[in-house]
């Protein structure tokens, strides 16, 4: 009866981590794990990633909360390897790319957010960014931002070199891939930075 009693509750524990957790790599990893353990990663393999894997990033991307649930993004997915080279080149802050297995850019659309405001395009396209970090850290694979918006330049290359149209805002360049190197997330917790109930 004990055993009977211990197995029920070992099997309830079990189903309300599968339910509450992301599943990585075999290993079961709950949301704040994954949060805490997301750090820019600048050194990758070469090796390429999966359409699957890709596809599941993206998802957590349009899964992010928007303005009036406007979903004013578009996603471009990079695999293949001369476009991933030539943006390493031409933009100085991605030099990564090189050795990515993808890359996605998130491309906030301004005429499709609420009321049209550039800004909420950006804030939502920001949010889908972070969703698609966190994805990719629970999938044990790495990325960093690379940014792209405001700086004009930056912008001119990433539209002229993937045909974005120039209503569209490429708001970063996200290399992804299987890490090289050890990066370590930081502790970035300031009590400082908190002001309860007032500032
Ligand atoms: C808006 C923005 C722009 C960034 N631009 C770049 C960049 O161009 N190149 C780069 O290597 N990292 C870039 N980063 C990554 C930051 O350097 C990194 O997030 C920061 O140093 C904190 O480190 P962590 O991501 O490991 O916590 C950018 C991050 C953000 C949010």
């Amino acid at each position: 009866m004990k055993n009977k009693v211990s197995g029920i509750i070992l099997a309830a524990v079990a189903f309300f981590c599968v339910i509450n957790s992301a599943w990585a790599d075999g290993i079961l990893l709950d949301t704040l794990t994954v949060i805490h353990n997301r750090k820019s990663v600048r050194n990758f393999t070469g090796k390429t990633v999966s359409r699957e894997d890709l596809i599941t990033i993206v998802k957590a991307g349009m899964a992010a909360p928007t303005a009036v649930n406007m979903q004013p993004w578009s996603f471009v997915i990079i695999t293949e390897r001369p476009a991933l080279d030539s943006l390493s080149e031409a933009l100085p802050y991605a030099k990564m790319l090189d050795r990515a297995g993808a890359a996605i850019v998130v491309c906030a659309i301004p005429e499709k957010a609420f009321q049209e405001k550039l800004e909420l395009a950006v804030i939502d396209s920001c949010c889908a960014s972070e969703n698609i970090l966190l994805a990719v850290e629970a999938l044990g694979l790495g990325a960093v931002w690379t940014g792209v918006y405001p700086e004009k330049e930056r912008m001119d290359v990433v539209r002229k070199q993937l045909n974005i149209p120039e209503k569209v805002i490429p708001l970063n360049v996200i290399p992804i891939g299987y890490p090289a190197s050890g990066e370590k997330p930081r502790d970035k917790f300031k009590q400082g930075n908190i002001h309860w109930q007032r500032w």
